[in-house]
C-alpha cells in the first residue's frame, strides 16, 4: 500500500509519532510518506491507499479539548474522498473529547475515518508501532 501520514505538531511529539509510524509501515512493506499539514504533497495524497492524520491535544487540561492546529488541518489537508483514514492525537494529561472533534473535522474533509487513538506523549515508542499494527489489522479485516 501507499501510506500518507500527515501530522500537525507544535513541540515535536506528534511529528515523532508520525515518523515512528512511518518506520513501522515501512517495516511492514508499505511505501510511506510523512508530511506536515501545511506541506502535504498532493500527488502523494492522490496516490495514497491509506491516510493517517495526527495532531496534538489543545485544551485547558480538564475541559475545552480540541485538535491542536485545527486551522492548519482545515487549510492544509486536501479533500480525502474515498480514502480510508485513521486518526491519532498525542496528549500529556487528559485528551478529553479531542478525538471526537478531530473525527468531525476529518469527516468535513470527506475522510472515511475508520479508527482513531490517543497516544500519551511519554509512550510514543511503544504506542506508535502498536497503532500501526492496529491499523494494518483493521485494513486486512476490511479486505476479507
Ligand atoms: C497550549 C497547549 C495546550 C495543551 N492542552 C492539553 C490538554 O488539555 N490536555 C492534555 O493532555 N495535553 C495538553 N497539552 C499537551 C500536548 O497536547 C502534548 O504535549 C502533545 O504531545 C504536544 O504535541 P506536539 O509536541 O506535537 O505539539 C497542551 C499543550 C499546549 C502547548
Amino acid at each position: 500500500m501507499n501510506v500518507l501520514v500527515v501530522y500537525e505538531s507544535r513541540t515535536g511529539n506528534t511529528r515523532r509519532a508520525a515518523l515512528l509510524m512511518a518506520d513501522a509501515f515501512e517495516a511492514a512493506g508499505h511505501t510511506t510518506t510523512v508530511c506536515p499539514t501545511m506541506d502535504v504533497d498532493l500527488k502523494v495524497a492522490a496516490d495514497a491507499d491509506l491516510v493517517v492524520v495526527g495532531t496534538w491535544t489543545d485544551g485547558l487540561v480538564l475541559f475545552g479539548h480540541r485538535p491542536g492546529g485545527a486551522g492548519h488541518l482545515v487549510k492544509g489537508l486536501p479533500t480525502l474522498w474515498d480514502k480510508p483514514t485513521y486518526a491519532f492525537v498525542t496528549y500529556a494529561i487528559r485528551p478529553g473529547g479531542v478525538l471526537r472533534k478531530l473525527n468531525a473535522l476529518l469527516a468535513s474533509k470527506g475522510a472515511d475515518v475508520k479508527g482513531a487513538l490517543e497516544l500519551h506523549r511519554r509512550h510514543l515508542e511503544t504506542d506508535a508501532p502498536d497503532f500501526v499494527d492496529g491499523v494494518l489489522q483493521s485494513v486486512a479485516a476490511a479486505a476479507r
